[in-house]
C-alpha cells in the first residue's frame, strides 16, 4: 500500500478502475492512490487476465469487488454493471486503463496489418471506452458530477513508428473523449485523457524497441518520463472535485516532453552518426531518411 501522505481528496467518493493487471500496470497506481486519497476502488479486468495477472489480490488488498468483464462485450458489461451495483453501489469515477494491439504483439508491420487484429485493436483500446460509459448510464451506474478518465499517448496527434495501429486507437479514444463529453455534462460528469509518457508495463514492454523510446523521450522531458506512480497523482486530481470544470481535454503528463523540439545533446549525438555510415546504417537511418538525403550527401 503506498506510503505516500493522502490529502484526503477522494474522500467518501466510489470509483471503479479498468486494466489493472500487475503492480506495474498505470491502472494499479491509479487504484492505489485513488484508495490512499480516501476512495473505495473496485478493480475489474478480463477474466483471462486475471488469471495470469494479480488483480484479484489487488481486489483483496482493497476490500473491494472484482468485476470480471470483457469490455468489448456488451453482455459481460451489463453483467459487470449489474454486479458492482449490487455489491458495491454506483460510482463516482471510472477509470479506463485498457489496451492492446494484437499487431504489435505479432510484429505485424503497419503496412501489412492484419485487419481483424486492428478491428480488435480499435474495439479494445478505444471503442470499448464508448461501451463503458453506455453501460454504465443505462445502469445508472455513475454518479452525477462524476469523473470519466482514459490513458492516451502522444502517438494520437504525431507519427511513433513502432506503437502502428495503437497510434489510430487513440485518436479514437481522445474522439470518442470529446464526442461523449457535452452529452455527459449534462449531469454534470466531465471526461479527459491522460496522455502519459512511455511506461515500463506488460502493455508498455511489448512495443518493438520500447526501451529506446523510454530513452529517447527521457532525454526530451525537461522533468523526464512521468512514472505510473506520478500518473496516478494526476488522477487524482482529474477523479477530485479540484477539477470540476476540466473536460474535454487530452492532459499531457510528460514531464514536459510534447512542448520540446529537440536537445543540443541529441542534436550533437545526431550529427556525430550522421558522420560515420556505419552508424547510420546500423541505426536504420537511411531508411527514414528524405530522398534528397538519401546515399552519398548523408555526409
Ligand atoms: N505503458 C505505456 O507506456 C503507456 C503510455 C501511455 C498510455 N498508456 C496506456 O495506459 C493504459 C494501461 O496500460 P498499461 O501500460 O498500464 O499496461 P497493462 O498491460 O498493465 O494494462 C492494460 C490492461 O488492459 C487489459 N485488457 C486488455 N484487453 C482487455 C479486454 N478485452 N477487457 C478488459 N481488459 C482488457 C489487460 O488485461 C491489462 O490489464 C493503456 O490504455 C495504455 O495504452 C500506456
Amino acid at each position: 500500500m503506498s506510503e505516500q501522505k493522502s490529502y484526503g481528496l477522494l474522500k467518501g467518493k466510489k470509483g471503479i478502475v479498468f486494466g489493472p493487471f500487475d503492480e506495474s500496470s498505470i491502472g494499479w497506481s491509479i487504484a492505489l492512490a485513488a484508495h490512499r486519497e480516501g476512495a473505495e476502488v473496485a478493480v475489474s479486468n478480463i477474466a483471462v487476465a486475471a488469471r495470469v495477472g494479480k488483480v484479484k489480490q489487488l481486489s483483496e488488498l482493497l476490500g473491494t469487488p472484482l468485476i470480471l468483464c470483457d469490455v468489448t462485450n456488451i453482455d459481460e458489461l451489463n453483467a459487470g454493471f449489474a454486479e458492482l451495483k449490487e455489491k458495491f453501489g454506483t460510482v463516482d469515477f471510472i477509470v479506463h486503463s485498457v489496451g492492446m494491439s494484437q499487431n504489435i504483439r505479432k510484429e505485424k508491420a503497419y503496412e501489412d496489418l492484419n485487419y481483424e487484429w486492428f478491428m480488435k485493436t480499435l474495439d479494445v483500446s478505444a471503442i470499448s471506452l464508448h461501451k463503458i460509459i453506455t453501460v454504465a448510464m443505462q445502469h445508472n451506474a455513475i454518479n452525477d458530477f462524476g469523473s470519466i478518465i482514459a490513458l492516451s499517448y502522444i502517438a494520437a496527434q504525431k507519427n511513433y513508428w513502432t506503437y502502428s495501429d495503437m497510434g489510430d486507437a487513440k485518436a479514437l479514444l481522445e474522439s470518442i473523449v470529446r464526442s461523449y463529453g457535452p452529452r455527459l455534462a449534462k449531469r454534470g460528469i466531465r471526461i479527459n485523457t491522460i496522455s502519459q509518457s512511455p511506461t515500463m508495463t506488460r502493455a508498455g514492454s511489448g512495443i518493438d524497441d520500447f526501451d529506446k523510446m523510454f530513452e529517447y523521450s527521457n532525454l526530451h522531458s525537461p522533468l523526464g518520463n512521468a512514472s505510473a506512480e506520478e500518473c496516478a497523482d494526476f488522477a487524482v486530481m482529474l477523479l477530485s472535485d479540484l477539477s470540476r470544470k476540466v473536460t474535454m481535454q487530452n492532459l499531457y503528463h510528460d514531464g514536459g516532453y510534447s512542448m520540446m523540439g529537440t536537445t543540443l545533446p541529441f542534436l550533437r549525438l545526431m550529427h556525430h552518426a550522421l558522420q560515420h555510415d556505419e552508424l547510420v546504417k546500423q541505426a536504420g537511418f537511411e531508411e527514414f531518411a528524405p530522398p534528397q538525403l538519401k546515399s552519398e550527401q548523408v555526409r
